[in-house]
């Protein structure tokens, strides 16, 4: 959206203070373009769609399990990834890491940095315990230098850490506004197809969502990349939430130590770890994240308000969501919640965007609410509508047996899910049609065992 005037809200995506000033230049007369041209002077003409090959099976393997899950096999040649994230977050040991063990045949893989020196860059090399034989670095931020470099190298592979600091002389406006920023994503864009090398970009977000930074990117780039969660947390999740080669929403888990990123072999495990024994308002749910079930503690607090009206708050949880669902148990069970405060907290700092886990949000505000625990070995899964109905999810098999891979006893699930999860060695499988239902399963039947 551009606009000759400032306007306090987008009319495009109603947001407010978004717009942004760039002083307007005329296009230089060539355009500006510095990568277009470079490498093939192929003629552009229509071509028929059958004698298109799909190189799809020339994926490159990164040399990080998790990276190559989360870009859906490896890396496709001519590909533009874009790896945002935090300030502090590990974006810099990612890329570096993966240009080590990247396996490329005798090629360099060039490293642009322009945040850091190359002595800066070998120092963390050096904590990070990398050979890296192939690496070369340019610590530059100039476009054309850079181009002019690759034109020699003919890199295997590249990296620009990162796309806030580059930019192209010809426009004039300040590296890491709207126009450098995006004008930099379309060059290196160019490039990769151009010449079938992959690129790979770094760019800082915050919470918010910086307004020049990545988000401006996210349609030109083919990858999307984030880092979710915070820097607090000892472990990483990395995202996929756009690929055009592959699924998005998979996730990938590590663990920051001192020499580098270090992959999770069981997020599961890793989520459930530091969970409480004993304690109301917890309970454990079973998401899909892209293709991977991962078991994930969903706590909830309800407490008396000190404000006319009880706040709602959800961290790693759509908000309004949860609203919703404190209306359900309002309404359709008769919980007196307006009086209360009611926090909702994914543990592990996992983000969950899936009506699958509703169940889970119920459930833990309920115990909360009563102050009774739900049995740890119980895990829950399934949609709750307006009614107070439980619907079936996707993939209730893999869900099930991850839970029955890590020892629970026992799955309360959507009764049209429970068709075939009946055989499922040491793992009892309760199937709900109703709120009613999910609550004498939880607490009644448990409450009674545990006296
Ligand atoms: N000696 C160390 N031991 C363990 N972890 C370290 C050590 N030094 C740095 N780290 C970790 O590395 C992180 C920095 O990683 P990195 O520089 O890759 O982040 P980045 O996302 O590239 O940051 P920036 O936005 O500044 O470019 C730190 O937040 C810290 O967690
Ligand atoms: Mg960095």
């Amino acid at each position: 959206m551009q606009s000759r005037k400032w306007l306090g809200q987008c009319p495009d995506c109603s947001e407010w203070n978004t717009l942004v000033e760039e002083r307007f230049r005329p296009p230089a007369k060539d355009g500006g373009d510095l990568a277009r041209g470079m490498f093939t002077a192929r003629d552009r003409h229509p071509m028929s769609f059958s004698s298109i090959r799909a190189d799809d099976d020339e994926r490159t393997s990164t040399g990080i399990g998790e990276l190559d899950r989360v870009l859906g096999g490896g890396i496709v040649a001519g590909s533009l990834v874009l790896i945002g994230g935090a300030p502090g977050i590990g974006k810099s040991t990612l890329v570096i890491q993966m240009a080590d063990r990247i396996e490329v045949d005798g090629r360099p893989i060039l490293y642009v940095s322009g945040e850091e020196s190359e002595r800066q860059i070998k120092m963390r090399g050096e904590r990070l315990g990398l050979a890296a034989d192939n690496l070369l670095i340019l610590p530059e931020t100039d476009l054309q230098s850079i181009f002019a470099a690759v034109e020699d190298l003919r890199p295997a592979l590249m990296i620009v850490d990162s796309i806030q600091t580059v930019y192209n002389p010809r426009i004039e406006s300040a590296p890491g506004s709207v126009s450098q920023v995006r004008d930099a994503a379309g060059q290196l864009m160019t490039f990769a197809k151009q010449s079938a090398t992959p690129v790979f970009v770094t760019g800082h977000v915050t919470k918010e969502g910086s307004i020049a930074g990545p988000r401006t990117l996210e349609h030109i780039v083919d990858t999307v990349i984030y880092f979710e969660g915070d820097r607090h947390h000892n472990h990483r999740i990395i995202r996929a939430t756009k690929n055009r080669f592959g699924a998005a929403n998979e996730i990938g888990v590590f663990e920051m130590t001192g020499s580098g990123l270090a992959a999770v072999g069981n997020p599961s495990e890793l989520f459930l770890q530091e969970r409480p024994a004993g304690a109301s308002g917890s309970v454990v749910t079973v998401c899909m994240e892209g293709t991977r079930p991962v078991l994930v503690e969903i706590q909830a607090l309800v407490s008396g308000t000190r404000t006319a009206s009880g706040r709602r708050m959800a961290q790693g949880f759509d908000h309004n969501r949860a609203s919703l669902l404190i209306a359900v148990l309002e309404k359709r069970l008769g919980y007196q919640l307006a009086g209360d405060d009611v926090f909702v907290n994914v543990a592990g700092g996992l983000e969950i965007d899936e009506p699958a886990a509703d169940l889970g949000v119920i459930a833990a505000i309920a115990s909360s609410f009563r102050n009774q625990e739900i049995d740890p070995e119980t895990a829950v899964f399934g949609e709750v509508g307006l009614t107070g109905e439980v619907r079936g999810v996707l993939q209730p098999q893999a869900r099930a047996r991850e839970a029955q891979t890590l020892g629970f006893k026992k799955l309360i699930v959507p009764e049209s899910n429970k068709k075939g999860l009946e055989k499922m060695l040491g793992l009892r499988v309760v199937g709900v049609r109703t709120l009613e239902q999910v609550m004498d399963e939880i607490f009644q039947g448990w409450a009674a065992r545990a006296k």
